[in-house]
């Protein structure tokens, strides 16, 4: 909700910054900000259901990767910071929706070179969120291949999303839902979001690493699907194999599993939604469930 509808609601959006919940319209970040300047920050989406955040351990566990690797300090420990995640969320009095969370180097006059001593700014603030529909539910995704130009650390979730943005709406002026980036031939991930596909009744997906980001939905998925009886296998893929898979899904944070009906001109699965992304599904909602009630 923008904050202009959240003022006409008579609720105002209010934001976590640098330690002080705030109107979002009164929050102010500096011009010299290096998030700003150069993307040098990182970043978190995190669901929450029924008020409460999902894997939040995980995704906090992830951002202090994210930090680390581009040498900035959490101004928090994760303890703390959990706290106060619970606390604007309670504030939101949202029920279902998202936290966007951002981390950047601090404000210093531009200059390449960075100071260690920069106190980082920290932000984050609330969203809401429908419900996901159940797969096979309406539409399926549409996906379009986009040459992956990124950089090679797609596993830290850096602000610096640049190319995701530009296939992303290269898909979408084309008449599809979703980019998924292809490098040498190789199926890596999604503008945003982890990809899956089913063949042979094995589960498929790109390995963590340097090409894709580590997602959270896509860790639980990989998790849970053991017990399910679906052998997971993660490997690369090339484009023509995954074309000819028998199902195909996408998945994140705020989409949990969406299943995939056409890829640039083929219908994967004859355009229906398959059994082994429902099952996933469901357990995914089952998961959610047990750990927003324990
Ligand atoms: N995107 N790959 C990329 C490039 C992503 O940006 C994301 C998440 C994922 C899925 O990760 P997870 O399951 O942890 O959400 C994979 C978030 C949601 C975003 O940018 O809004």
């Amino acid at each position: 909700m923008t904050a202009f509808l959240a003022r006409m609601a008579g609720m105002t959006e209010m934001i976590w910054l640098n330690g002080e919940v705030v109107p979002m319209d009164q929050a102010r970040i500096s011009p010299e900000d290096r998030g700003f300047q150069f993307a040098d920050g990182v970043y978190e989406v995190i669901r929450f259901y029924r008020g409460k955040p999902f894997t939040l351990k995980q995704h906090l566990a992830r951002l202090e990767k994210s930090a680390g690797a581009i040498q900035i300090k959490l101004p928090l420990d994760l303890a703390a910071l959990a706290g106060e995640i619970n606390k604007v969320i309670a504030l939101s009095k949202l029920q279902d929706g998202m936290v966007y969370l951002q981390l950047t180097r601090g404000v210093a006059p531009r200059n390449h070179i960075y100071s260690t001593g920069l106190k980082p700014t920290l932000l984050f603030h609330t969203r809401p969120l429908s419900a996901m529909p159940i797969p096979g539910e309406g539409e399926g995704v549409r996906l379009l291949s986009v040459q992956d130009e990124r950089w090679k650390n797609c596993w830290i979730k850096s602000i610096a999303l640049l190319p995701n943005i530009l296939a992303k709406n290269a898909a979408v002026q084309a008449g599809f839902d979703e980019a998924v980036f292809i490098d040498d031939g190789i199926v890596t991930e999604g503008s945003s979001t982890n990809i899956f596909v089913v063949m042979g009744g094995k589960l498929i997906t790109h390995p963590v690493g340097s090409k894709v980001l580590p997602g959270i939905t896509r860790l639980v998925l990989l998790e849970m699907a053991p017990a399910l009886g679906i052998t997971v296998d993660e490997r690369e893929f090339n484009e023509e194999e995954a074309q000819r898979a028998d199902e195909m899904f996408i998945t994140s944070t705020t989409r949990e599993l969406s299943w995939v009906a056409r890829w640039n001109d083929r219908y994967i699965g004859q355009g229906r939604c398959g059994n082994v992304t429902r099952r996933l599904h469901q357990a995914y909602q089952d998961r959610v469930r047990k750990e927003i009630a324990g």
